[in-house]
């Protein structure tokens, strides 16, 4: 089982990143569990799942807690996990986290715990999933929270631009202290060779070491018009540099 987190600035494209991957995985055959921590809930969207009807955990948190506290602090994760997701066409299963319910209703930190608390259950059933994937908020604040420790993989997402590497320069140093074994770092809408050499010498990471996706357009097109990027055809030239980042998350990666 590998363990990933997407991280990195608002708008550099993880989320268009984790729904592709995902889906590219699950399409290979891999059983691919992901959770979408951010209140922004954009991940069904972006994998089209009609998400209006799906509970989140964030609603039933009590709930979730007063049955823990009935059976001696075990929580049924399987019946949690089923009733907090929707399963994609092709067999992604998505958890949502959920948001916030009304304006001065608290911080999410109880609803991340509650993610933590079903991820490590799986360290103790690695057979279950081959990947769990979190898609993350924006920016480096999710990384204080150790949802992330230990996790197999930090794939740092940003864009050739000062403030998105201000942030991955931030996320590449705490994926360190969460003891994170392997950072792939993805230059995303990515405009040529001036792009990669000016986030190489920025961060001071060997182009060889950052994984490019070009600019698509039709990628931003998929997005407006609410179709997944697999889905659109003909498909995006974006989905070629996606795959390649599977096969390095595959560790079959050049
Ligand atoms: N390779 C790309 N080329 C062009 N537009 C992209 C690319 N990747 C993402 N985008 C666009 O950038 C915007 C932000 O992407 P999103 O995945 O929501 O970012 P994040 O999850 O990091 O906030 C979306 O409109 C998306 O369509
Ligand atoms: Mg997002």
């Amino acid at each position: 089982m590998m363990r990933v987190i997407a991280t990195g600035k608002g708008g550099v494209g993880k989320t268009t990143l984790v729904s592709a991957l995902c889906t590219l995985l699950a399409r290979d055959g891999y059983k691919v569990l992901v959770f979408d921590t951010d209140p922004s809930m954009n991940l069904a969207m972006t994998l089209g799942i009609p998400f209006a009807d799906i509970a989140t955990l964030a609603e039933d948190k009590v709930e979730i807690g007063t049955k823990m506290e009935d059976h001696d602090f075990e929580i049924d994760v399987d019946g949690v996990i089923e009733e907090h997701s929707a399963v994609t066409a092709d067999n992604v299963r998505v958890v949502l986290m959920g948001t916030i319910p009304s304006g001065g209703a608290g911080c999410l930190c109880s609803s991340i715990s509650l993610v933590k608390v079903l991820v490590e259950s799986f360290v103790l059933r690695p057979w279950e999933y081959d990947f769990i994937i979190v898609d993350s908020q924006a920016g480096p604040e999710i990384l204080g929270r150790g949802l992330a420790t230990r996790f197999e993989c930090n794939l740092v997402v940003t864009e050739a631009m000062p403030k998105a590497m201000e942030v991955t320069r931030q996320v590449i140093n705490l994926s360190k202290d969460l003891d994170i074994r392997k950072t792939i770092l993805v230059l995303n809408k990515c405009e040529g060779e001036a792009d990669l050499n000016r986030v190489s010498n920025e961060l001071k990471v060997g182009p060889d070491c950052i994984k490019t996706i070009r600019n698509d357009d039709a990628v931003r097109e998929a997005d407006r018009l609410s179709i997944p990027i697999l889905s659109i055809e003909p498909c995006p030239e974006a989905v070629t540099d996606i795959m390649r980042i599977k096969e390095e998350l595959l560790g079959k990666g050049s």
